[in-house]
């Protein structure tokens, strides 16, 4: 244990880090150890981290002091935002610039920053074909994090910059699975058009990132990006028909219709999805499945993940 190398996690509780955590503590034999950072160690979720033989300590990303506190001593770290807890793209540049300075301060070998892309690069604010949301960004739960990046190279923070995917796990835990429509019949709703959305198992994300730092110096200054397949809305449907054993079909929306729906974050996901389908070849390319399983031979395919979560997906 003393010789290994540890591995900091923010959000080692949550989807992401928690994922990862998993993986090295599933892996006794490997070169690293997890700190898990939590804002309350007493909870259940970072008591039974614990118990499974993680490190747990306490940091708020709010307090960049807390970060550098959790950060030190460490060989790496694994940097995540949480965009869905404030819907601030600024707090997340700011909690971003935090986690690169403490990552800077304790002289990490190794960090992985959880990106997605800055669709302005691709968009432009004056780009009418979607909003402009809260000022100055189109998709704001991408863009701050994309922004973000060159916080990391300018500090000379040796960083592998992970662009994630959608979670199917969305389907459990943030409304998006099969609905019942005014036809009676089970949906899912997408604006993507014919277009393919790339998704992954949000654990698969943790283990792919765990690869990662075992490929060590080779992957910093990479963009590396993730999934575990790309599917349309139709194929997605038709995965939830033969695992649910009933029919689902896939209503296409437009971008417009999604952005209505009024729910918090529905103008910020219909600006994502149509980006998505919009830029398929900037979004698709860099998230290869066959490179993701050279990182992570564990990776699900929808198929896989249906058959262990099928009956977790709420069915309203
Ligand atoms: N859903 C998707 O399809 C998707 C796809 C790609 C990227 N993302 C991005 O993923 C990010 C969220 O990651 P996730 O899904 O792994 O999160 P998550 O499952 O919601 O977990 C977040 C964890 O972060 C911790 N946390 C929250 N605020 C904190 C703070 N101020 N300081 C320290 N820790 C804090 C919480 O742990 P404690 O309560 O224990 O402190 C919580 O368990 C978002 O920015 C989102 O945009 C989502």
């Amino acid at each position: 244990m003393a010789d290994k190398k540890i591995i900091a996690v923010l959000g080692a509780t949550g989807a992401q880090g928690g994922g990862l955590v998993h993986a090295i503590l599933s892996d006794p034999d490997g070169p690293f150890a997890a700190r898990a950072i939590t804002r309350n160690v007493d909870s259940d979720k970072a008591k039974a981290l614990a118990a499974a033989g993680a490190e747990v300590v306490a940091a708020d990303v709010d307090d960049v002091d807390s970060v550098k506190k959790a950060f030190a001593g460490a060989h790496g770290a694994f940097c995540v935002t949480f965009f869905w807890e404030h819907f601030s793209p600024e707090k997340e540049l700011a909690h971003a610039t935090a986690m690169a300075e403490a990552a800077k301060a304790a002289g990490l070998r190794h960090v992985i920053w959880s990106t997605l892309e800055d669709t302005r690069r691709w968009v432009p604010l004056d780009d009418d074909r979607m909003p402009t949301l809260m000022g100055e960004y189109k998709v704001p739960h991408f863009d701050a994090k994309g922004q973000a990046d060159h916080v990391f190279t300018d500090l000379g923070v040796p960083t592998t910059f992970l662009l994630t995917s959608f979670y199917w796990d969305n389907m459990i835990h943030f409304g998006m699975g099969p609905k019942t429509g005014p036809d009676g019949k089970l949906a899912i709703t997408l604006p993507m058009g014919g277009g393919k959305l790339p998704g992954i198992a949000a654990e698969d994300i943790g283990k792919s990132a765990y690869g990662i730092f075992k490929a060590g110096d080779s992957l910093v200054g990479q963009w590396i990006g993730i999934a575990g397949e790309h599917l349309t809305g139709a194929e997605m449907a038709a995965g939830l028909t033969r695992a649910l054993g009933q029919e689902v079909h896939y209503n296409e929306v437009s971008p417009e219709d999604y952005r209505g729906f009024g729910f918090p974050g529905a103008e910020d996901l219909g600006n994502m999805f149509q980006f998505k389908r919009d830029f398929q070849e900037v979004f698709c390319g860099p998230r290869d499945p066959a490179g993701t399983r050279k990182l992570n031979a564990e990776l699900q395919t929808f198929d896989e993940w249906l058959a262990r979560n099928k009956s977790r997906i709420p069915l309203e």
